[in-house]
């Protein structure tokens, strides 16, 4: 009994140990691949690096950042916040004018059609404003494809034919880019002499611009909105080229995080532009009446010069030249 004990007992022994390390071995795998420990592990790292990297074999070391959490942000800011912006600026202008056209209507030539008319703006003026605003209002629809293709008009085709115009879409976008930079400039260099603020500007602030009522403040060749208008076109029109060159020429002088930045200043100021320019479009359009002339034909009737810009008819020797050492200007009957 006692000889047969002692092999018993190692046997066991051995037994209990096997199971005590089987115990150990799978309670110590069991920890290794818990992915919550894992998770929280590579959320300190992330806290501690801001980013986590592999190595690479390849000269562009930027690809070896395998994790960022800016990277997270930015895609939420492109794919809720820059939805949500477009959304209010855009829809909020678009309803704003539709309420004020319903109220106000267009804004009549009160004195009627004189019949005679006074050049406004020459050709290169209108052509360059034109060459400008046929850039700008491709680059809107195609850079809000950019945004809002994939929820708004994805549904409604083919992916095929989505992809397809998306493709031609960035094309014209990053092309147009240049002519859109060069119009912004010209614009910039040719009404800068105009649209530097005066008195007359807070005087025509003040009266709501003559567009409530039947007041007509008096205005230089631009007032104080068209003023507006041309100052946000020179640095909206400068940052969005700014922080759109910068997207369009990665990295160069600029790192992922300076990257994401530029595109988000780019949608912001994108949106809000489009949305002053829906404004400005109104105006020019079916907001008041004469007002398209002056960038179709180049020249305006004399009543509609003498309500919304008596003091530049002044200048021009219309009403009384105020200065003499000027050419008269060029006034013909019929529009
Ligand atoms: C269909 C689109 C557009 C129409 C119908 C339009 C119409 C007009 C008209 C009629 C004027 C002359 C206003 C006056 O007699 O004083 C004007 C001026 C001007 N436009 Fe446009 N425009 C359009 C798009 C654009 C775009 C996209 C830009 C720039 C991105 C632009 C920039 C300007 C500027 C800076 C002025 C001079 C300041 C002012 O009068 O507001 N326009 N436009």
């Amino acid at each position: 009994m006692q000889a047969l004990a002692t092999p018993l007992r190692i046997a066991l022994a051995l037994v209990f140990l096997a199971i005590a390390a089987i115990g150990y071995l799978s309670a110590a795998q069991a920890q290794s691949v818990n992915p919550t420990k894992n998770a929280v592990s590579e959320q300190q790292l992330l806290q501690q690096f801001k980013t986590i990297r592999g190595l690479g074999s390849i000269p562009d070391t930027k690809s070896y950042t395998l994790e960022q959490p800016a990277g997270r942000d930015w895609r939420h800011f492109h794919e809720v916040t820059l939805r949500w912006i477009s959304g209010i600026a855009i829809l909020g202008m678009l309803t704003l004018l539709i309420i004020f056209y319903l109220w106000r209507g267009m804004v009549r030539i009160e004195s009627g059609r004189s019949g005679r008319t006074i050049v406004r703006f020459n050709a290169v003026e209108r052509f360059v404003h034109w060459m400008t605003a046929v850039c700008f209002i491709i680059l809107a629809l195609s850079g809000l494809n950019i945004t809002l293709g994939r929820p708004l008009l994805l549904p409604l085709m083919k992916p095929e034919s989505f992809t397809a115009f998306s493709e031609w879409a960035k094309y014209a976008h990053n092309y147009l880019s240049f002519p859109f930079t060069l119009g912004v400039v010209l614009i910039f260099l040719m009404w800068l002499g105009g649209n530097i603020p005066t008195r007359v500007d807070i005087d025509w602030l003040k009266r709501g611009g003559g567009m409530v009522g039947r007041d007509h403040p008096p205005a230089y060749r631009f007032n104080a909105g068209q003023k507006l208008v041309y100052w946000i076109v020179v640095l909206g029109g400068g940052a969005a080229a700014v922080s759109g060159y910068a997207l369009i020429f990665p990295f160069y002088g600029t790192t992922i995080e300076t990257m994401q930045q530029a595109e988000m200043v780019h949608g912001i100021v994108a949106m809000l532009f489009i949305a002053v320019m829906l404004a400005h479009i109104y105006i020019g359009t079916i907001g008041m009446e004469g007002a398209f002339e002056a960038m179709g034909s180049g020249a305006v009737d004399l009543n509609w010069a003498k309500e919304h810009h008596t003091l530049w008819l002044g200048e021009e020797g219309v009403l009384g030249r105020t200065d003499p050492s000027q050419p008269r200007p060029t006034v013909a009957p019929g529009g």
